[in-house]
């Protein structure tokens, strides 16, 4: 089932075949090689990342939910105070399906942490996506958005103006995740002297307003809130 605000992202796309192609992939994100089958944790469970942004269940739909909104506010930008030009349908569809192969790569380890399956060996979510889009005949400007979204560090740069904006709204809520997941633990190490595994945005949020709300003793105090609501949910 695609997630409701997935859907209604796709519903953004104006370009009928493309938004056919877009949901399809969403709906049945499956890559095969060698007449096997491969697919992942499902998308609403998964998470965006193993370590540094969205590493906890449900941060793959929170990425991909964010990155598009943030894109949708630079093509306002562009469009608005620029007086530039931008095709949406490039912008969304792209947003929609750049990670979209991550969740293929990963796996839940026995005690609960993440890790990577055997197909992560061999290949990378950037590689299945881009093999993706081709042998499904994507148009050409829709496989340049997703393969330059690594910006410099992936195989090709951004070279036309949705490339841009999706590499650097993918950028920004990486990092916005991944600071906020990065404080928030440097805040409970301090308050409390221990880690909390696998917080998620919420919590993170939730310590750091109680930092700038009642100090120490507020971290210290949703510590303690976090772990009794934990506690609740597994009995
Ligand atoms: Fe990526
Ligand atoms: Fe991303």
């Amino acid at each position: 089932m695609l997630h409701p605000k997935i859907r209604a992202l796709t519903e953004k796309i104006r370009d009928k075949e493309l938004r056919k192609k877009v949901v399809e992939l969403l709906e049945n994100p499956v890559f095969e090689v060698g007449g096997k089958a491969y697919s992942g944790l499902p998308l609403n469970i998964a998470p965006a990342g193993l370590s540094h942004h969205h590493c906890y269940p449900g941060g793959y739909i929170e990425h991909i939910i964010s990155a598009t909104n943030l894109a949708l506010a630079l093509c306002n930008s562009v469009e608005k105070v620029y007086h530039g030009k931008v095709n949406r349908d490039l912008i969304v569809a792209g947003m929609l399906l750049h990670d979209i192969f991550k969740p293929v790569t990963y796996t839940v380890n026995e005690n609960g942490s993440y890790g990577t399956t055997g197909l992560a060996d061999y290949m990378d979510h950037l590689s299945i996506i881009i093999s993706e889009l081709v042998r499904r005949s994507f148009p050409l400007e829709l496989i340049h958005v997703v393969s330059a979204h690594h910006g410099e560090y992936g195989p090709i740069r951004p070279h036309t103006i949705e490339a841009l904006i999706c590499h650097l709204a993918d950028l920004m809520d990486s990092r916005l995740n991944g600071e906020v997941l990065n404080a928030a633990a440097y805040l409970i190490r301090k308050a409390v002297g221990e880690e909390l595994p696998g917080l998620t945005s919420k919590e993170a949020f939730e310590i750091i307003h109680s930092k700038a709300a009642e100090g120490w003793d507020g971290v210290a105090k949703t510590v303690e809130k976090i772990k009794k609501k934990r506690a609740a949910r597994k009995t």
